[in-house]
């Protein structure tokens, strides 16, 4: 039975342990940095700021107090080169690497540089962290790897041929963390996101994420566009939830529960137009101008799949998940701060 996620912070906040976070000015990144200072520990983080930002740490800074700050050392750096990686790895205990390109539209029109960040880069991660002896190497996975099987819900043994760059590097990601197992003895855990979305997900840029652009758009009231007729459905999961599953697979007692993949999902499906109203729902509270918004609808995109729902059972079964946050809980937290940052 592995520990409740209660337990779990209560046995990292007595023994603190050296943290290696790459990708740590990112989205998920940042929030799992917030976390671990909270436990009181120490925090290397390794960004070159590629679509990372100085101010999201600069945020983190300000959520914990200065004796919490101090424990963090930051590493400007890419994970392209092999030497910055084995310095960020040097006392480490666990990583929890993040850094890569994400996003399948830019991997479709660049695949080579998606190529370079997300599997060059995972590779001297992985290699890094191997000769380092840390004991676990948490990676961030990705649904993509579902491609074209049609199965509903999403079980991990089950998937299909990828459907973009990008997908195809995370699917790489999984054979090389496989092998690394299989070949050196080396622990790893990977976790197949399933849309992750909150505090600090990038609004601007031409590769947003789905919630933060239209969080953006009704609350400065730029037209939100809906790509096809909207009945795709995902499984939107709170970022709180995926920091949860970090923790938990670094920290697993049972060794059976390396060496595996899982679903971080909340295992809930939400069309794009249900999101869409979900959004605009809290939007109005401090924007009235929202309430007369339409989308606009447009073609489907290439490379997107059409719906997605995960199967969490294994991740409660072997980590320990128990994801608190649903879509909607999620989103009211997601909504106080982007109207808080956006307005
Ligand atoms: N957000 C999601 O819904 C989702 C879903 C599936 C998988 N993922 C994966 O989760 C991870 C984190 O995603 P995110 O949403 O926080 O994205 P993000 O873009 O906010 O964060 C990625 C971070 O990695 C950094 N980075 C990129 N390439 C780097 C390099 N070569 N060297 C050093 N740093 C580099 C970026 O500057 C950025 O700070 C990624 O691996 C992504 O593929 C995310």
């Amino acid at each position: 039975m592995p520990k409740s996620y209660k337990n779990m912070q209560e046995q990292i906040k007595s023994a603190p342990r050296t943290w290696l976070i790459t990708g740590v000015a990112g989205f998920i990144g940042s929030n799992l940095l917030e976390t671990l200072l909270t436990l009181d520990q120490n925090v290397i983080g390794l960004d070159n700021f590629s679509t990372g930002f100085q101010h999201n740490l600069d945020e983190v800074q300000s959520r914990v107090s200065d004796k919490q700050w101090q424990l963090f050392t930051f590493i400007k750096g890419d994970i392209c080169n092999s030497e910055t990686c084995r310095q960020s790895c040097d006392g480490v205990d666990y990583v929890l690497h993040q850094a890569a390109l994400g996003s399948v539209p830019r991997s479709i029109e660049d695949p080579l540089i998606t190529n370079e960040n997300n599997i060059s880069g995972f590779l001297n991660m992985l290699v890094a962290a191997r000769d380092a002896k840390v004991k676990r190497f948490v990676y961030a996975a990705s649904s993509s790897t579902y491609g074209d099987h049609p199965g509903l819900p999403k079980v991990e043994d089950k998937t299909g041929n990828p459907l973009s760059p990008y997908a195809v590097t995370k699917l790489v990601n999984e054979l090389y963390a496989e092998v690394f197992a299989r070949t050196y003895n080396f622990k790893t855990i990977g976790l197949r996101y399933f849309n992750i979305f909150g505090q600090r997900q990038d609004p601007n840029g031409a590769y947003a994420a789905v919630i933060p652009l239209w969080f953006a758009g009704l609350i400065k009231n730029d037209t939100v566009y809906i790509n096809g007729d909207g009945e795709t459905s995902r499984d939107f999961c709170f970022i709180d939830n995926a920091v949860q599953a970090n923790l938990l697979a670094a920290t697993v007692d049972d060794e059976a529960a390396t060496d595996q993949v899982y679903n971080i999902a909340f295992s809930e499906r939400t069309t794009l137009n249900e999101l869409y109203q979900l959004i605009k729902k809290r939007v109005i509270t401090a924007n009235a101008d929202a309430e007369e918004a339409k989308p606009q609808y447009r073609d489907f995109r290439t490379g997107d799949v059409r719906h997605s729902l995960a199967d969490i059972s294994k991740a409660k079964e072997r980590i320990g998940y128990e994801p608190q946050f649903s879509v909607k809980k999620g989103l009211d937290r997601a909504a106080e701060w982007y109207i808080t940052n956006l307005s």
